[in-house]
């Protein structure tokens, strides 16, 4: 009698540390999820404000009205809310791209093709480890391809002809095993890829 008694206080305050602990887990999730939707809204924020020239007005619904996954040619994911995919191609942008780009830890597609974005490829790039498709082709960046790019090992299409590209093709882009297509034409690089 006695023994059972005890072993129905010993489950009943077992259960009571479950769900404080479940209590626990969820207010952490929960502040996870809060914290990383706002690293991806920053993140935007910091990539509009290097946008020096924007004819089209198209960043103007990059604003406070509207959450980020409503901004133009921006999509997220249907259940996490965060950025899956950026497509700012075409649109006579110039500037740089801001290093927190790296922050949009999601993205698999980002497509800046055929505008006038100049500087350098930022080395953040490579903390998208999701990465597989990115678009730089038919721009002015500058600067070397960043090292760092061997860091996105999904990377399955990576455009980067017409810009003003120096120095050498890195030996290593052959390690990335996905990478399906590769362009580099038309920028002053030297050296081959190994490895494809
Ligand atoms: C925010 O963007 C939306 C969509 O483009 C626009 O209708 C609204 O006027 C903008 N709000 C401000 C304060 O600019
Ligand atoms: C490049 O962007 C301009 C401006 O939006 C557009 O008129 C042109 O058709 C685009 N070129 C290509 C090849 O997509
Ligand atoms: C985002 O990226 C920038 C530059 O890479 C960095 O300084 C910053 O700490 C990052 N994190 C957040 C949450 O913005
Ligand atoms: C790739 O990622 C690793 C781990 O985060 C880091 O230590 C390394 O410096 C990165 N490589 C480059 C070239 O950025
Ligand atoms: C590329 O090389 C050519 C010939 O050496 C040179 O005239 C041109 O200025 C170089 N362009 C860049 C962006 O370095």
């Amino acid at each position: 009698m006695g023994l059972s008694f005890r072993s129905l206080s010993v489950s009943f305050s077992s259960l009571c540390l479950l769900s404080i602990i479940h209590f626990l887990c969820f207010s952490f999730l929960a502040l996870a999820i809060h914290r990383n939707n706002n690293t991806d809204r920053l993140a935007l924020l910091e990539l509009k404000a290097k946008i020096t020239d924007d004819p089209f007005g198209v960043m103007n619904s990059w604003n406070s009205t509207l959450h980020f996954c409503s901004w133009h040619h921006v999509t997220c994911g249907r259940r996490h809310q965060r950025v899956t995919m950026l497509d700012l191609s075409s649109l006579k942008l110039s500037g740089s791209i801001s290093p927190h780009v790296g922050n949009l830890s999601f993205l698999r597609e980002l497509y800046l093709e055929n505008n006038s974005f100049h500087h350098e490829i930022p080395t953040e790039i490579g903390n998208m480890r999701r990465l597989q498709i990115l678009h730089l082709y038919d721009n002015s960046f500058s600067g070397q391809i960043p090292a760092s790019i061997f860091n996105c090992s999904n990377l399955v299409l990576f455009y980067l002809h017409n810009n003003n590209l120096v120095g050498r093709i890195p030996a290593g882009l052959g390690s990335l095993k996905k990478l399906r297509e590769i362009s580099f034409g038309a920028n002053n690089l030297t050296g081959v890829v190994k490895g494809t």
